[in-house]
């Protein structure tokens, strides 16, 4: 009789730790959005906050940064940025000494979609908000994303090479980004609802479709060689998820007298890119207006803090939840519009772009 009283207590206390080591991995339900910030801040109360970021290795994330930092310093916010260089245990520790420092709202732009969730589950358990920025966090309850429209650009992408192609039916190349940054994913997806029915009706020939491993333009200057070689140098389009990877691929058609004839897609407006495109050597990249994204994450997550609502023009499914979302308006680039878009925009002056270049293939202002 007492041998069954002692092992029904020992069967209860088992339950009862099994099931806090279950809650503990929950995703934390106390979402800040629906709770409001752990202490709701005043109009004249300081306010922090941190903005976990994946790299600064694309030129773009720099000027992220000086956006953040400048519209920080006009608005009176105090802003701690931390760059994790790729490294997910990096990006979660940065993030939990910030949350130990006391932000009131975190801004992350994952290096990895699906691991950052935990980054989400630990602010919440604070009561930190959180904005994920440019790249959508997976499976969690993320309070905000803010971006560009993704899926659009890859479409972008992809029309523009199929419209500008001039052979049927044309080889294509995928470059994608890396597989484990949600961009990458949605891009391919766009590209994917040009390039599928352009295939069905037989004009176009996927002849390699592959991720660049960390958006490296190495590995994709090893997808487009493979795919030279394997083709016997029969392509005629490649699709670039970014400029980065666009680079590595105009280096690898470069290597074989094809640059100028083959097709090459971007994104970013890098610099290095927009003189390639005056060199007639990538055709085309994806410029985003980061000044209306840096400044929109900065404002919501002040309004955040302070318990306010945020307006949002959609909501985007994260496996988890629709997550109220703000995407803005990308703008294709090529020779012609360079001009009206990244030069009139002030994002880069016709002078750094044409620098160096022979002044006959600069477009005039
Ligand atoms: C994507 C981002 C691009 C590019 C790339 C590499 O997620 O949207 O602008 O920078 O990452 O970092």
């Amino acid at each position: 009789m007492r041998y069954t009283k002692a092992l029904t207590l020992c069967l209860i206390l088992l339950l009862a730790l099994a099931s806090a080591c279950v809650s503990g991995t929950q995703p934390a339900n106390n979402s800040a959005a629906n709770g409001g910030p752990r202490t709701k801040k005043g109009p004249n109360d300081p306010i922090k906050i941190g903005f976990s970021m994946d790299t600064l290795k694309e030129e773009r994330w720099q000027r992220d940064k000086d956006l953040f930092e400048k519209r920080a310093k006009e608005i009176g916010v105090q802003l701690n940025v931390q760059v994790a260089n790729g490294s997910d245990s990096e990006q979660i520790k940065q993030a939990e000494n910030m949350l130990t420092q006391g932000v009131d709202v975190l801004v992350v732009a994952p290096h990895n979609s699906e691991i950052a969730a935990s980054i989400v589950e630990s602010a919440h358990r604070q009561g930190v908000p959180v904005i994920a920025y440019d790249r959508l966090i997976k499976n969690a309850d993320v309070d905000l994303y803010i971006s560009h429209q993704v899926v659009k650009m890859g479409e972008m992408q992809a029309k523009y090479l199929l419209d500008h192609v001039n052979k049927k039916p044309a080889n294509f190349v995928i470059v994608g980004g890396s597989p484990t940054d949600n961009n990458a994913i949605l891009l391919h997806e766009g590209q994917m609802n040009i390039l599928k029915p352009a295939v069905e009706r037989g004009d176009v020939k996927i002849v390699a479709d592959q991720y660049a491993k960390e958006w490296q333009a190495s590995a994709a200057l090893n997808i487009v060689e493979n795919a030279l070689t394997q083709s016997n140098n029969q392509v005629d389009a490649v699709v670039c998820s970014n400029d980065g990877t666009a680079r590595g691929a105009v280096q690898a058609l470069d290597a074989q007298g094809l640059t100028g004839k083959v097709l090459v897609s971007g994104q970013d407006a890098d610099l290095a890119s927009l003189r390639l495109i005056v060199e007639g050597k990538q055709t085309m990249t994806v410029y985003k207006s980061l000044q209306p994204l840096a400044y929109g994450a900065m404002d919501a997550a002040v309004k955040l803090a302070r318990g306010e609502k945020v307006e949002t023009t959609e909501t985007i499914d994260n496996g988890f939840k629709k997550v109220p979302a703000i995407l803005l308006e990308p703008v294709a680039v090529d020779r012609n519009t360079l001009l009206s878009t990244v030069v009139k925009d002030g994002y880069r002056k016709l002078e750094e772009i044409c620098a160096g270049l022979p002044p006959e293939k600069c477009p005039k202002e």
